[in-house]
């Protein structure tokens, strides 16, 4: 078996639910190792570059405001696992994208719901193979952001103004 990563994101309802611990210790159960985590206020370009695949679907609109925070006003928690077979592991703690048809003990079983509009408002993703791990990773993450580079870095010179603390 290789040793694979996995992006999970804790999704604004499941941070206003104050979930994250729980989900947390149900990934440890896991085996899986934790390479890298942020809170990230998520951007309109990085939302609609996240769920690109779903861009014809009646309910993108509901979708990109859910993953900004527009409904529960709150940030994602984005998570990097790694280990053996993490995608298949992830993915089945997690449990199926309909909450309602998500194993009751797993995380979307237990905290999803499915919104008046439709919207499966599931707490949580997970990579669904290595391939989209690394495209939806390198979304997420910048290098030096993770405990180590998982995929290969370049040198490059950025000239770019970037926010210190004031003195
Ligand atoms: P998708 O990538 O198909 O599933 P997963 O998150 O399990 O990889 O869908 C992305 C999100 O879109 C999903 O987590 C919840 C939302 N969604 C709906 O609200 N309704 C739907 O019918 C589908 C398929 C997804």
């Amino acid at each position: 078996m290789a040793v694979e990563q996995g992006l999970v994101l804790i999704k604004p309802d499941g941070v206003v639910k104050q979930i994250s611990g729980d989900v947390m210790n149900r990934l440890a159960d896991t085996g899986l190792h934790l390479v890298g985590a942020k809170m990230v206020q998520v951007s309109q370009e990085l939302a609609h570059a996240h769920y690109h695949h779903l861009k014809d679907k009646a309910f993108f609109k509901e979708l990109i405001d859910y993953i900004m925070g527009k409904l529960h006003q709150r940030p994602v928690f984005a998570l990097v696992y790694e280990g053996e077979s993490a995608c298949e592991r992830l993915r089945k703690a997690i449990g199926a994208t309909n909450p309602e048809e998500a194993e009751p003990t797993s995380i979307r079983g237990k905290y999803g719901r499915i919104t008046s509009k439709g919207v499966f408002e599931n707490v949580v993703h997970a990579s669904e193979n290595p391939k989209e791990a690394e495209r939806e990773i390198k979304l997420w993450f910048a290098p030096q952001d993770l405990i180590h580079a998982m995929y290969p870095t370049e040198e490059k010179s950025v000239e770019q103004k970037v926010k210190v603390w004031r003195n």
